[in-house]
């Protein structure tokens, strides 16, 4: 059994992370389906995933070789393809404070590169060690299909008057939370740990996902646009099911739906539309009822360490707090 001197520091995995992504290599040619690529990871982001999943593996080993660093390159190039399709489907302009992939070229180019990109990320996966290759594998497909059943949900509920909190929770669950999961599981499967704590890293992966997006729906709103990278208002303009459209649709507010029902094409219906569903929003309370449940969503994924030792537990913790414990 190994000990905390074992476990890896933060600075290291922060060397870690920017070596990972810094010396990453797709195919030179065809610039037009590589270039996207190489563009999207050079933008930067938090890199959350594979971060999780060093954090995770690093609980139990006390180095980084290709055996996990792959595994953890290839779930942050999977989350960068399925921004690329999301920007397509979200008609998004902005992604980590620079243009899209569907802007920059155009949405031909934004398909193909994020189809490519996704079978790079299974390229990457198999690189796991023979001994975990099929669970591996098996975990980022659920994983994967799971992503496209929640995308097809969170479209699916744009064009609906009323989504009940439970359909959406389990719409984030699916289009975010599942991948957080497995990117934290994915460490601990591929650092050999026991079965359960394997399965109550995943439990905590999932409620940090839904934690996250719960986040990300609220800084959609509120957020600061310079440090949030995308333009705020977005979901309001695209009529999203987020967690404040969803809360104040059960609230039945004055107002509310003619709100939601308003046209968004011109850069001031836009802006009119989004001021005016946030004044439903704030005679709502919601903005405060939305941090309420990003600190329960917050305690419940801490919730599910109690039965690890407490140098593992505080590293997963603080993991947890630095995600989602200061965002709002
Ligand atoms: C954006 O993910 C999509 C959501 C699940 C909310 P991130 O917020 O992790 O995006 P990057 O990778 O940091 O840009
Ligand atoms: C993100 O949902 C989920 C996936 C990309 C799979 P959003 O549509 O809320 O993500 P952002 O806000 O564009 O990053
Ligand atoms: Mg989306
Ligand atoms: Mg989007
Ligand atoms: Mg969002």
């Amino acid at each position: 059994m190994e000990t905390q001197d074992t476990m890896i520091s933060e600075s290291h995995l922060d060397l870690a992370i920017k070596d990972l992504f810094q010396h990453i290599q797709f195919q030179a040619q065809p610039e037009g389906l590589y270039d996207p690529l190489r563009y999207m990871i050079a933008i930067g982001g938090k890199r959350l995933r594979p971060r999780l999943c060093l954090t995770t593996f690093g609980l139990y080993k006390n180095a980084f070789g290709p055996e996990i660093l792959e595994p953890a390159a290839g779930l942050e190039v999977f989350h960068t393809f399925t921004l690329i399709h999301d920007d397509i489907m979200d008609r998004s302009p902005l992604r980590r404070g620079h243009d899209t992939v569907w802007k920059k070229w155009n949405e031909d180019t934004a398909i193909l590169s994020g189809d490519v990109m996704c079978i790079d990320a299974y390229k990457r996966m198999a690189k796991a060690p023979a001994d975990v290759l099929p669970s591996v594998l098996s975990l980022f497909s659920q994983t994967a299909a799971e992503v496209c059943d929640g995308q097809q949900l969170d479209m699916d509920f744009e064009s609906l008057d009323v989504v009940p909190m439970a359909d959406y929770m389990q719409m984030i669950g699916l289009k975010t939370a599942v991948l957080i999961a497995c990117s934290a599981q994915m460490g601990a499967i591929i650092a050999g740990a026991p079965e359960e704590e394997c399965r109550a890293i995943y439990a905590y992966g999932y409620d940090l996902g839904l934690a996250f997006q719960v986040a990300d729906d609220y800084l959609d709103a509120y957020g600061d646009a310079a440090v949030f990278g995308k333009p705020i208002g977005g979901d309001i303009v695209n009529n999203k099911k987020s967690w404040l459209t969803v809360k104040a649709l059960e609230g039945k507010a004055e107002g509310l739906q003619e709100a939601l029902a308003m046209p968004a094409e011109t850069p001031e219906q836009k802006a009119h539309k989004i001021a005016t569903v946030k004044a439903v929003y704030e005679s709502l309370d919601i903005s405060a009822q939305a941090r309420k449940e990003i600190a329960a969503l917050h305690k419940s994924a801490v919730d599910k360490l109690q039965g690890f030792d407490p140098q593992k537990r505080e590293v997963l913790e603080n993991f947890a707090h630095k995600l989602v414990g200061r965002t709002v």
